[in-house]
């Protein structure tokens, strides 16, 4: 998860960005740089690794000079070496610049800037726009009108902050879509710019932060604001008065509202660098597997506890439809004892956002036990369940610190798809066009999350009009049966009210017996294979005076009709259609305990890592 730090001012801002950059370290990245303007001149030094070796690099060949601005970078495109770390630079090598995001259409401008001559000095998407913003300035001498005119042309979501040694008394800042924030903060004769406020708030508590389609100009006197098209915008100042600690939480009110936000992000790292959307391909090189090991592969067992749990029933659909791997998923907490039958052509997969579970790892000990191989779906790098298994797939989610999963929910979903894809390619299973189209598909994610969570405010309306309650039931099928289940749980353990999930097809089996005007239905019902039936089942709960709130897909012109509220996702591929229809639920189990006055981030009786049976 990248961190971006800038200054401006009359002090030495290499201290300023390389302490910056230390208060971000806890997000994660494996290389940093720093640029500043030195006599009028870019020096820049970049390291793989810690921002220790930074440090020591600066330390031997210093940098002095009253403007720059640093990066840590978590790899997307290109090795986390030194060519491929931020700062990079333009051709002429007076413009820089750092960027968080991926630039989706990144190839296609590549390829035209290398027509024209320009030669590329790294594998990042991250220098096209550098290259691209040299090429505007050349032509019209602004780095905000040439910045502006780079951000109307790349695809994606984006924080970026550049300078240009062509105009010395300046920093741009912009963002676009949810890569992440980009706030700037008022000193006295000084600013300072980030993506995360615990970079600045030493220095600062007057802060502006950035909506999507804002573009500030920074200089040490303060900043102007305007849009993508060049209208000048009045900047919302606000004061600051969290402790650091509260501070991580930016612009929202709780870390949980923070990474629900942050899926945008995590999805996009979680799906870079594993896609090449050239070739169709998936990488997953953590993973070590072995080709052989895959072809004989007779069963893989997905074993997991709560909200993973609930990843892990997807990912086993996924698995046996893609891969056409047979895959049964267990609670961790049952698997050792019902003495399952594994044999050394079996994998057993855990799934844990923090790889300490005591019911995983134990779940992980018995599939070792008796010769599994073992893989991981780990959040935390350097865990338990990751350092035992054979081979991981990491979420790339970044700290998740809400004790309900969000982020950590969605991230082994598309992990799990991921796999799918590249054991069915292993197996010989899933023929090019399906895999090519399979793989395509996961470069729209980020954006359907986006449109969710854009909604935001109709979800806050739904749940003011439902917090009273005492009881619910979610209601899903197939693959989004899991959805039900999750939102149930996001449901109960932040707002104490009593939920639960159920395939919608076992409604008529027993749990209809508890519909009637006090018992809500949250019927999960996008437009896919199942919908017809999701439609007969908000039909039963209306006939039995049920108030139904149904996750529906835009445009669907039935379900407003017969539902009381609607909960709009996009129009997604089916498979993946889960990724979005959890991000309502999350955001209405959010704000009903948010208005119930509930600790949302610490819920009674709850701890966010289980270590004990
Ligand atoms: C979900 O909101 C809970 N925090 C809980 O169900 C959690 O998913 C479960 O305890 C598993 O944790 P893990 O992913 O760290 O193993």
């Amino acid at each position: 998860m990248c961190g971006i730090v800038g200054y401006i001012g009359p002090r030495d801002a290499t201290p300023i960005i390389l302490n910056g950059l230390k208060r971000l370290e806890y997000r994660g990245y494996d290389s940093a740089g720093v640029a500043v303007l030195e006599d009028q001149h870019i020096e820049i030094r970049r390291d793989a690794g810690k921002l220790d070796r930074l440090f020591t690099t600066v330390e031997q060949q210093p940098l002095h000079g009253q403007l720059g601005i640093g990066h840590t970078r978590w790899a997307t495109h290109g090795e986390p070496n030194v060519r491929n770390a931020h700062p990079h630079v333009s051709a002429s090598g007076e413009v820089v610049l750092v960027h968080n995001g991926i630039v989706e259409n990144y190839l296609e401008l590549r390829e035209e800037l290398e027509s024209e001559g320009v030669e590329f000095k790294s594998d990042t998407d991250t220098e096209v726009i550098v290259q691209l913003v040299d090429r505007f300035m050349a032509k019209d001498g602004s780095l905000e009108d040439a910045a502006r005119q780079v951000l109307r042309m790349i695809r994606g979501h984006h924080g970026i902050v550049l300078f240009s040694s062509r105009q010395p008394d300046r920093i741009v800042a912009a963002r676009m879509g949810n890569a992440g924030g980009v706030v700037v903060g008022f000193g006295k004769d000084e600013m300072f710019i980030s993506s995360d406020l615990p970079a600045i708030l030493e220095h600062t508590r007057e802060v502006v932060f950035l909506e999507s389609g804002q573009m500030a100009v920074v200089t040490r006197e303060g900043m102007s604001l305007s849009n993508l098209q060049g209208e000048t915008l009045e900047p919302h100042v606000d004061i600051i008065f969290w402790d650091p600690v509260a501070a991580e939480k930016g612009e929202y009110r709780h870390f949980m509202q923070k990474e629900i936000h942050e899926q945008v992000r995590s999805l996009t790292d979680t799906i870079s660098g594993r896609v090449d959307f050239e070739t169709g391909r998936i990488m997953l090189p953590d993973l070590k597997l072995n080709e052989k090991f895959v072809k004989d592969l007779e069963k893989i067992y997905i074993i997991a506890c709560g909200t993973a749990g609930y990843a892990g029933q997807i990912g086993a659909k996924y698995i046996e439809r893609i891969a056409k791997i047979p895959v049964e998923f267990d609670i961790a907490s049952e698997f050792r004892y019902r003495d399952p039958l594994i044999t050394d052509k079996m994998a057993v997969l855990a799934i844990s956002q923090s790889g300490e579970t005591a019911d995983t790892l134990a779940a992980m000990a018995e599939g070792r036990k008796r010769g599994a191989t073992l893989w991981a779906n780990i959040n935390m790098i350097g865990s338990q369940a990751m350092r035992i298994a054979d081979g991981y797939i990491s979420m790339q989610t970044g700290p998740e610190i809400g004790v309900a999963s969000t982020k950590a929910y969605t991230a082994p979903i598309v992990n799990l798809y991921m796999l799918a894809i590249l054991l069915g390619e292993l197996r010989g299973t899933l023929d090019d066009n399906t895999r090519r189209a399979l793989v395509a598909e996961l470069s729209h994610v980020p954006e359907w999350v986006s449109a969710c969570l854009e909604r935001e405010a109709e979800v806050e309306e739904v749940a003011k009009a439902i917090k009273d309650i005492t009881h619910c039931l979610y209601l899903g099928r197939g693959i989004n049966t899991s959805t039900a289940y999750e939102g149930a749980l996001k449901l109960k353990e932040l707002s104490y009210i009593h939920a639960e999930g159920y395939p919608a097809g076992e409604m008529k089996h027993g749990p209809i017996a508890l519909v009637d005007e006090d018992m809500p239905v949250i019927v999960v019902a996008p437009q896919d294979d199942l919908y017809e039936k999701m439609i007969s089942q908000i039909e039963q709960a209306k006939a039995r005076g049920g108030k139904v709130v149904a996750v529906a897909t835009v445009g669907d012109t039935l379900i407003p009709t017969l539902a009381d509220h609607v909960l709009w996702i996009p129009k997604t591929h089916p498979l993946l259609s889960p990724v979005a229809a959890v991000i309502p639920l999350q955001m209405l189990a959010y704000h009903i305990a948010s208005l119930r006055g509930l600790d949302v981030d610490q819920p009674r009786n709850l701890a966010k890592s289980v270590t004990v049976e």
